[in-house]
């Protein structure tokens, strides 16, 4: 079947889209990527989706990005065609994530109800209109309603593709947020053990953003990091967040790591490029703990197989190398022919795929829901 995923993360950075053939072989399958296109965000899109994540804005704007975000992705997806010279007519199904606004996986209390609940922005049925596909969108409101965090989802996929008759395997993407999927040997979906392990690239962002003035969106390559001393006081008192300490299911966003978090870095007075050093270097100790913690005791040796935008800063991969144990392979998603910037694009067709199939696809051990569910909503 072929399916366009089309993925736009936390990092608020653009819209991924990738185009593959998934073909089933047996109980795995087959993943051919015949295209992928990104389209940074334009910075006045990127400030009005900010304005409405976790913000207090009009309802008018919600309604009006959740019909213009439509246009953008349909815009990358026919782009991503054109350079794959592929007929748009031959994507028999799109699988879009959209573009989370708000997420409240625990539930809180509400006008005297406790309510779990998640948005996504960017409507399924102005999507399937502009691009003449079947789409499924949607993806996490029926997992909050089974008792899930609605989040994370790409851990089936993980299982779907990547598990291994003999080796321990961990999955961990790096975008905005950074997550892990622990894959034991020939494990069933039932023991995939997966959660958000922190900020991922969001810290270093917010701060790259802030101390250029707005001028750069990203600590590119890494670079100021690398010029800087990581300060072990801060990291340390950073690194006491309970954050971590919690035993999963859990999941984090800008809720935990955005302006308020970042304005408490500031406040410490440091040079840009130690406070940048020391944000990176929160991001790969807190994920080299969490893969530590989550292992089983007897197993030393595993393949850290790594995805997301955070492949592309060598700082923050060099911390990693050095905090991971010397058993642990560090590898990236492309040494298994899937491009480690299109991966969660790759993971929302496949998502899409079972659903248009009638498939579960959540994993209650990773989200915490009392059973699993079709994902998503299908306009046709
Ligand atoms: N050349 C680069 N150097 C350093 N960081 C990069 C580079 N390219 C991308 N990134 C990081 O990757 C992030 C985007 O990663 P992505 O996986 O798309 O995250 P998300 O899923 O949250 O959108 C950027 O915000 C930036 O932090
Ligand atoms: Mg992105």
């Amino acid at each position: 079947m072929r399916v366009a995923g089309i993925m736009s993360g936390t990092s608020l950075d653009g819209v991924d889209v990738a185009i593959v053939d998934l073909t089933a072989r047996g109980a795995s399958l087959e993943v051919k990527t015949l295209g992928t296109c990104t389209q940074p965000y334009p910075d006045d899109l990127r400030a009005a989706l900010l304005a409405v994540s976790n913000h207090e804005t009009h309802t008018r704007e919600i309604s009006r990005l959740h019909f213009l975000l439509p246009q953008i992705y349909a815009e990358c997806f026919f782009e991503c065609c054109r350079t794959a010279g592929l007929d748009p007519a031959s994507v028999e199904l799109i699988g879009s994530h959209g573009q989370t606004i708000y997420h409240e996986g625990i539930p809180a209390k509400v006008l005297g109800r406790k309510v779990a609940s998640t948005l996504q922005i960017g409507d399924g049925s102005v999507l399937a209109e502009l691009t003449g596909a079947p789409v499924v969108s949607d993806f996490r409101p029926r997992e909050i309603a089974a008792g899930g965090q609605g989040a994370p989802l790409v851990p089936y996929v993980d299982w779907l593709l990547f598990r291994d008759p003999e080796s321990t395997r961990v999955l961990l993407n790096i975008g905005g947020i950074a997550n892990v999927t622990l894959l034991p040997p020939n494990c069933e979906s039932s023991q995939v053990l997966a959660f958000d392990t922190g900020p991922g690239n969001m810290v270093i962002d917010q701060l790259a953003a802030h101390l250029s003035g707005g001028s750069k969106r990203y600590d590119a390559d890494g670079e100021i990091a690398s010029t800087g001393a990581v300060d072990p006081d801060l990291l340390a008192s950073l690194m006491k967040n309970e954050f971590y300490r919690r035993r999963p299911p859990k999941s984090a966003g800008r809720e935990q790591f955005g302006a308020e978090f970042v304005q408490s870095l500031l406040d410490t007075q440091l040079e840009p490029a130690d406070l940048l050093a020391t944000a990176t270097h929160l991001t790969a100790a807190t994920i080299a703990d969490a893969i530590c913690a989550c292992l089983p005791e007897d197993i030393e040796e595993c393949e850290v197989i790594v995805s997301g935008g955070g492949v592309r800063n060598p700082t923050l991969m060099s911390f990693l190398r050095a905090e991971l144990s010397e058993e642990m392979e560090l590898t990236t998603t492309a040494e298994y022919g899937i491009d480690p910037d299109f991966k969660e694009a790759i993971a929302f067709a496949v998502l899409a795929r079972e659903t248009w199939l009638r498939k579960t696809s959540n994993l209650p051990s990773a989200t915490g829901a009392r059973h699993a569910v079709v994902l998503g909503k299908v306009s046709y």
